[in-house]
């Protein structure tokens, strides 16, 4: 077993010890069922390996890494209602198998159990703990308005648009690692160059969760293809295609924007022929790899060993060829 696995198993164990109440059900269950279904539990992941990096006990680190996974977790279900996602993990949204009340309170008791999480850790880093946790989720709340409110706008701007995946996917990868880079007793440059290493990493993740929302594998992926282009979310496909899309291809995609009763599959797969012939998915992925390369440059600029950094550069390799 090598580090990595250790450091996952620690996660995976923390995860099924969790116990609730049992009553009343409709509260807890959801909590247990989106809890147990998976998921690549990588922003806990990145919270120790941020924690072991520096040489810290990993085990003053779960229970805010658990912090870090139920936050994530509340995020999906409330997010999976704004998506009207039927999917996730390969099972019934919460919304979906109970309904969107129990969806509503249940992830807000999720938010409530994450800073019983958190409050965890040390005293001396406690206020310094909870002020990144909670610029970070007022942050993931920005950017999912801004990903509702490009629904509805006619074009977005790429930076735009890149600002609002910050927001809403990736400052949560920087602020695991900032914690964990905290509890770790990193010195605050170290901490913050940490940070941008997830938040370029996270800018990085969620261009490829657009790429995979329209190209991934039914079988594997575990949430609905193509219900990005159903919604009409200004992904980076869709920003680009916008801008690339010239004649026919212009007017069928502003006319599948516009229709508001279009058949779900029939759209998916018109959009998604335009995208194949303006090759949207190597733009995307080549924007995937920059912001790969600008997470690792901040990675390298760490005061550490090379080799000790090896294994946070092999994950993130791994999550850019990733199927789910
Ligand atoms: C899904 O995150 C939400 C996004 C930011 C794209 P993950 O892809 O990490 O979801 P799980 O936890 O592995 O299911
Ligand atoms: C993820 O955006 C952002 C949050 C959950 C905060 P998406 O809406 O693209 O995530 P998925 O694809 O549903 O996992
Ligand atoms: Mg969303
Ligand atoms: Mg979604
Ligand atoms: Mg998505």
């Amino acid at each position: 077993m090598n580090r990595l696995t250790d450091l996952q198993q620690l996660i995976e164990d923390a995860v099924a010890g969790l116990e609730h109440p049992a009553s009343p059900s409709e509260l807890y269950e959801p909590i247990t069922y989106i809890l147990s279904v998976g998921g690549k539990r990588m922003r806990p992941a990145l919270l120790l390996m941020a924690c072991d990096l520096f040489g810290g006990d990993v085990q003053k680190a779960i229970n805010p890494a658990l912090a870090i996974e139920v936050f994530h977790n509340f995020t999906l279900v409330h997010d999976d209602i704004m998506d009207n996602a039927p999917l996730r993990r390969g099972k019934m949204t919460v919304h979906e198998k109970w309904d969107p009340n129990v969806a509503i309170l249940s992830g807000d008791v999720m938010l409530v159990q994450a800073y019983q999480f958190i409050m965890q850790v040390d005293d001396a880093i406690l206020r310094q703990v909870i002020d990144v946790f909670n610029k970070t989720a007022i942050g993931v709340c920005e950017g999912q308005q801004f990903d509702m409110n490009f629904e509805r706008q006619d074009s977005v701007a790429v930076d735009t648009y890149l600002n609002m995946i910050r927001l809403k996917t990736a400052v949560l990868l920087g602020g695991a690692l900032k914690i964990g880079a905290l509890i770790g007793g990193a010195s605050t440059t170290d901490a913050d160059l940490l940070c941008t290493f997830g938040e370029q990493l996270g800018i990085a993740f969620q261009l490829q969760d657009d790429i995979l929302d329209v190209y991934g594998d039914p079988d594997k992926f575990g949430k609905q293809v193509g219900g990005d282009i159903i919604s009409n979310k200004k992904t980076f496909l869709l920003i680009r295609a916008l801008e690339l899309a010239t004649g026919e291809d212009k007017d069928t995609l502003d006319r599948w924007l516009q229709t508001t009763d279009a058949d779900p599959a029939e759209k998916v797969s018109a959009v998604t022929a335009i995208y194949d012939r303006l090759n949207i998915k190597q733009a995307a992925e080549q924007a995937m790899h920059e912001f790969a390369e600008k997470a690792f440059n901040a990675l390298d600029k760490i005061s550490l060993p090379i080799e000790r950094k090896q294994y946070l550069r092999d994950f993130a390799d791994g999550l850019m060829v990733r199927e789910k």
